[in-house]
């Protein structure tokens, strides 16, 4: 083991060796940026592509576009040069031209003008030159577009109880680099406790916990990248009790009311009681106390008839029996006298 170890070491050195010795002199070295090439949608943006081989009739440049996270090796043609002619086959021709109208000195860079959200992805720069086999004929580039968050949508509850929690949700569809997010409440007369509020900015996510009376308003989201910032608006609505204590409150109360009605209804009832007691009194007893009662009953229903004529009829009625009871007490007192 220890021998083959020791034995393939020096032979795999050894032919690396050979290749960057004696290899390059047939190699195609393309060399592209390392790093992703960044630029803000709706501007210009060069991919440069450089190579070293000597051109001969069989070159062809090429280069292929994997549109967002699509692996590189899924490219579609954008670009390809061969025999002095320039084809541009895919949606992006139009804007896409070669830096060098002839790229075969070295420079294989192309530029894309008005760049779109869509454009954001990797291009694939690959020179072929047969017989040139070797080495890497192929650079991948990275293009991040840059824009401003586009509007976000404000989502979540809308109404709760107090003692709930509420979430709220708020997301921009665009944005590189990505949004971050920040909640605020609007027309904010007291601060709210900040314990009761969980809030991420990386997502948006905004949690408020065991709310009260003062959670209610209107909540602001601020979606903001370097380039620029959106908002949305979400109305929460904390309604003061439970349901459960609002149903109990509902219960509670026809009970009181119906307890009210029972007593008007058995305080009637003892009153009319007692008004037939008192004139049946009145009438089948003849003793000294009604007597007295009698004579000021006459004026008082005289003077009330005075005052309202249309009781008067009744009134007249009603102390008829009274006056017919004085007439039979005052011939009753005569008699005692
Ligand atoms: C936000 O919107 C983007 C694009 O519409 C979507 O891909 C993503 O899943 C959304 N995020 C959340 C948390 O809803
Ligand atoms: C919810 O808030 C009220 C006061 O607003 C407090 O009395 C109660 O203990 C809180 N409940 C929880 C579970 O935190």
């Amino acid at each position: 083991m220890a021998l083959t170890v020791i034995f393939l070491t020096p032979s795999i050195s050894c032919s690396l060796i050979l290749i960057s010795v004696f290899g390059c002199g047939e190699c195609v070295e393309v060399t592209v940026p390392q790093d992703p090439v960044m630029q803000q949608r709706g501007s210009s943006v060069e991919l440069p592509c450089h190579y070293k081989t000597s051109v001969d009739k069989n070159f062809v440049l090429e280069w292929r576009f994997a549109p967002g996270s699509t692996p590189h090796d899924q490219g579609k043609q954008i670009l390809y040069f061969t025999n002095n002619k320039l084809y541009k086959p895919g949606s992006q021709s139009e804007r896409l031209s070669l830096l060098q109208d002839l790229p075969t000195l070295g420079d294989a860079s192309i530029q894309l003008t008005d760049l779109h959200a869509s454009d954001a992805g990797t291009y694939i720069c690959e020179v072929n030159n047969p017989p040139d086999f070797y080495g890497t004929s192929v650079g991948l580039i990275q293009l991040t577009v840059l824009m401003p968050p586009s509007t976000p949508v404000c989502k979540g509850t809308t109404s709760a109880s107090v003692g709930s929690d509420a979430h709220l949700t708020c997301n921009s569809s665009e944005g590189v680099p990505s949004p971050t997010y920040s909640w605020t409440r609007l027309d904010t007369k007291t601060p709210l406790p900040l314990s009761n509020m969980v809030q991420d900015d990386k997502t948006g996510n905004l949690w408020l916990r065991n709310i009260s009376l003062a959670f209610s308003g209107m909540y602001q989201c601020l979606a903001s990248n370097e380039f620029g910032q959106q908002k949305c608006e979400l109305t929460i609505q904390v309604t003061g009790t439970a349901e459960a204590g609002v149903i109990a409150g509902a219960v509670i109360g026809v009970l009181l009311a119906l307890l009210l009605l029972c007593g008007i209804v058995l305080w009637f009832l003892r009153f009319r009681k007692q008004k037939e007691k008192k004139t049946t009194q009145s009438i089948y007893s003849g003793n000294e106390i009604r007597e007295d009662a009698t004579a000021p009953g006459i004026s008082e229903a005289s003077l009330q008839g005075e005052s309202q004529p249309e009781n008067h009829l009744l009134e007249n009625i009603s102390s008829r029996p009274a006056s017919t009871t004085s007439t039979t007490k005052s011939q009753l007192n005569n008699f005692l006298v």
